[in-house]
């Protein structure tokens, strides 16, 4: 009996990875319910044998106090930037020049997400953790167990005793629309881009909420006794070990190569499923890592290439005013309907009224907007040359649902309907 328990929860892993990783289903939705409850049942009758890694353990719980602090094995750091091909040749160089050899880069989307540590011993999953300030981060363990696209147990040859793998956590594109469509039809306010959606989902007390969020998951680091040497077989290895790995992966082998397949990734963005805001490029020997060091927070075997914040001219049709749940008044411009970078921007927020008084935005003018990735966009200049006889632009004194007098709170920043019932 308990060896067909271990059969069944070894089939119902494999579904579980061929349906999220390869999204390549092995059995129809009606099969794998059945297998499923079948687990269920068997685990139901002998609750003692019921491990961390059985795939019913993926439904959550809540957490009663906060996070717990845990130390990284080794400090997480971040990337420097690179904006400009000059950028990347000096980063070429100076691998050149500390080397001693032409090195052999690897280039991968930089994903739009947040960064977390996973622990395995002996092939389950023990640990996860968020980068935190880089030496230490949140134990979010649980929340990270319902991310179906992360294997409770590795599958397949020499597992390490101990694996460390870093990666990104991120929200689709498509899974972001629908999850908003989901938050709106239920009244909810709905989250501002994908990557405040993975980490308000990451930080939730109650992981049987997480487990409702669609969360993805690429591992872009990995550490462990007896890994092979190239980075580019470590993902390889991840790949194998059940792992879920980017298979948009470029190489290159001189300055003019990163060049191209940065230019190349660049040329993919918009095709892609998932949000990127720029290319990282890494050095493949990892053996030389400890020799090239890292400077307090970023390592000189990497850097980031960020893609430039795309702008464009829109006219600045109105502007209103919303008046949020606590009774905060934040001005938004209606712009006339404008593309940038992909998406049509027809509402910005003025983030508060010594915003737009400091930025000196009136009704009628040409502005200039910025979207920088999956940022929020944003007015970052007025175009005086083309302004007409606009008056300036004055706060309303009341509230415009519910017509009481406005208030100005901490420095005149946040404005408030002290109305506390309605608005
Ligand atoms: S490697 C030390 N690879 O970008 C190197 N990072 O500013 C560790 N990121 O905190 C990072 N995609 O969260 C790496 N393919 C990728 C990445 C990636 C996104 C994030 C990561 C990191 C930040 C660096």
């Amino acid at each position: 009996m308990k060896e067909n328990y271990e059969k069944l929860k070894q089939a119902i892993r494999a579904y579980d990875y061929a349906y999220h990783v390869l999204a390549e289903p092995l059995i129809t939705d009606a099969s794998y319910d059945e297998a499923y409850r079948d687990l269920q049942n068997i685990e139901y009758e002998h609750p003692d044998w019921v491990t961390p890694d059985s795939p019913t353990q993926r439904v959550g719980s809540e957490v009663a106090a906060g996070f717990t602090s845990v130390r990284h094995t080794q400090q997480m750091l971040s990337l420097a930037n690179a904006f400009t091909e000059a950028d990347i040749n000096k980063f070429w160089e100076r691998v050149c020049n500390t080397t001693g050899m032409t090195p052999h880069v690897i280039l991968e989307p930089k994903l739009d997400g947040l960064a977390i540590s996973l622990h395995y011993e002996h092939g389950v999953l023990v640990r996860g953790l968020t980068r935190g300030d880089g030496l230490q981060g949140e134990d979010i363990t649980q929340n990270i167990r319902t991310i179906k696209q992360i294997p409770l147990r590795l599958v397949g040859e020499s597992v390490p005793e101990f694996l460390e793998c870093r990666g990104e956590v991120f929200i689709q594109k498509a899974d972001f629309d629908q999850l908003n469509q989901t938050i709106h039809a239920s009244q909810g306010k709905p989250f501002v881009n994908a990557r405040n959606a993975a980490a308000g989902s990451l930080r939730q007390h109650d992981s049987r909420i997480t487990a409702t969020r669609p969360l993805s998951f690429y591992v872009y680091w990995m550490d462990a006794e007896g890994l092979p040497q190239s980075h580019l077989e470590r993902l390889q290895q991840a790949a194998r070990w059940h792992l879920p790995t980017n298979k948009l992966v470029l190489q290159a082998r001189s300055a003019k190569e990163v060049w191209q397949a940065v230019q190349k990734i660049g040329s993919l963005r918009h095709d892609l499923d998932y949000h990127i805001d720029g290319v990282v490029i890494k050095c493949d020997d990892t053996n030389q890592y400890v020799r090239m060091g890292s400077t307090a927070k970023t390592p000189r075997w990497a850097c980031a290439f960020k893609f430039p914040a795309q702008q464009a001219q829109a006219v600045v049709q109105a502007i209103d005013v919303q008046v949020g749940r606590t009774g905060a008044i934040t001005p938004v411009a209606k712009l006339s309907p404008t593309e940038v970078d992909g998406v049509v921007i027809s509402n910005v927020t003025l983030h508060n009224f010594s915003e737009v008084a400091r930025k000196d935005i009136r009704v009628g003018d040409h502005v200039i907007i910025q979207r920088a990735g999956d940022v929020i966009p944003e007015i970052v200049q007025v175009q005086l040359d083309k302004r007409g006889e606009y008056p300036p632009y004055q706060p309303p004194s009341v509230c415009p649902s519910c017509q009481t007098a406005i208030i100005q709170v901490q420095d005149q920043i946040v404005w408030r309907c002290p109305n506390t019932k309605g608005c």
